[in-house]
């Protein structure tokens, strides 16, 4: 009785629009407003009311005393990171990454690509794989050292120190070891990346090692930005190649032409569910009061499947010019997304050369967390 009386109170609602489909709902628990319809996020994703960095810190001091200082160096290593920052120091990094990686798309790494996609398809064809160990994962390192100029070697390693990072931030529980874990691949990747910015092999570890040297940015930046970029490209390109073992069947790699296919296998996963932004000041969105400081959820994954904007929003279509949600949009729009679009093709266009597709035999997927996670996928490509 008390909680319909609150509700009531409210000077909101939740309704949905005439397709039952709700464009934005606020959530009392997290306290924050989750913005769902394609449009709004489009919008607001453009919007300079709402930006990337968060007004306070979380409540570390609800955790144990030992861990809670693990988090908080953590913490403030993250807001150096170009997705969690904003504002003069955002403006000053980001022009770096995108100078690093300008060209990276070239026909040799096209090139490499395929090579690096024939022969992990090839060799998992006609048995019974495990999809993400075999092939996904160490495509996706390969992608990694072509475009660090790096051997194959060593970007496993800093893929892995990737990964332990990415557990830190991608889980909802709070654990202090993951923190302690996820600081002491940080140094680790800080200490590769001091040796490496002696000869940067790579346009992107020169511009990693220009930062590094900088007096006013220096080692903690450019490793933020490094982190970045290991933990931004290999976990999203691993569940966008998922959901493409997943979903892409014979009909589809027949019917459509590789670019319209890849573009639905990015909408589709939309590997990083959802785009945090704070406003900036007091503002109001689908008539839900908005307070400066307030956490404004921009949900990537599910306005991907908005029907207003995605007719028969789970088909695989040709879908025209339709500019989906998986990469963002607006100043920090993912500056990678043409490296993932061009390693998605290549085992595409392997896929329809070779005539194989993955059949399924087991998936589990890591539910609740920020980032889309296959914890299985068996079956076999034929
Ligand atoms: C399937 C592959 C990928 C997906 C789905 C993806 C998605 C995204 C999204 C949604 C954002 C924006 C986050 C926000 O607005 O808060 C982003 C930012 C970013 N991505 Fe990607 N990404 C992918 C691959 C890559 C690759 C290959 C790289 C680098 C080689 C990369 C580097 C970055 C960086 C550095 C940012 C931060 C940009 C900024 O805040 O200014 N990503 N990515």
């Amino acid at each position: 009785m008390t909680h319909d009386r609150h509700v009531a109170r409210e000077p909101w609602n939740n309704a949905a629009d005439d397709s039952g489909f709700h464009p934005s709902r606020y959530d009392r628990v997290s306290k924050s407003l989750f913005v769902y319809s394609a449009s709004r996020v489009a919008d607001l994703l453009r919007d300079d009311r709402l930006w990337n960095r968060r007004p306070e810190y979380p409540p570390f001091e609800l955790m144990q005393s030992g861990e809670e200082d693990a988090a908080r160096k953590f913490y403030e290593f993250t807001l150096l990171w170009p997705a969690f920052s904003d504002g003069a120091y955002h403006e000053r990094i980001r022009p770096a990454l995108v100078e690093g990686l300008a060209g990276a798309v070239n026909p040799r790494a096209k090139q490499l690509f395929a090579q690096a996609a024939e022969s992990l398809i090839r060799a998992g064809t006609g048995r019974r794989i495990d999809w993400v160990g075999e092939v996904v994962w160490p495509y996706s390192v390969r992608v990694l050292s072509i475009v660090f100029g790096i051997d194959a070697n060593e970007a496993e390693s800093i893929a892995r120190l990737g990964a332990v990072v990415l557990d830190a931030i991608g889980s909802p529980s709070v654990d202090g070891h993951r923190f302690l874990s996820a600081l002491s691949a940080a140094e680790e990747l800080e200490r590769w990346l001091g040796r490496s910015a002696d000869a940067p092999s790579s346009r992107l570890l020169a511009a990693l090692a220009h930062i590094h040297e900088d007096p006013e940015l220096g080692p903690a930046v450019a490793t933020a930005l490094l982190t970045q970029v290991v933990t931004g490209s290999i976990e999203p390109l691993v569940s966008g190649l998922c959901v493409l073992a997943e979903r892409v069947g014979n009909d589809d790699l027949g019917q459509l032409a590789i670019a319209p296919l890849r573009e639905e296998v990015f909408r589709l996963a939309t590997p990083f569910r959802y785009a945090a932004r704070y406003a900036r000041c007091p503002l109001e969105i689908d008539g839900h009061p908005v307070a400066s400081g307030d956490r404004v959820v921009l949900h990537l994954a599910t306005a991907n499947m908005d029907p207003s904007a995605v007719p028969d929003p789970t088909a695989m279509r040709d879908r025209g010019r339709f500019p989906h949600l998986a990469f963002g949009l607006g100043s920090h729009y993912c500056p990678g997304a043409g490296i993932a679009r061009a390693a998605v093709d290549a085992v595409l266009a392997t896929m329809k050369a070779q005539a194989v597709v993955f059949h399924l035999d087991s998936l589990e997927r890591a539910p609740g967390e920020s980032i889309l996670r296959y914890k299985v996928l068996t079956g076999a490509l034929r």
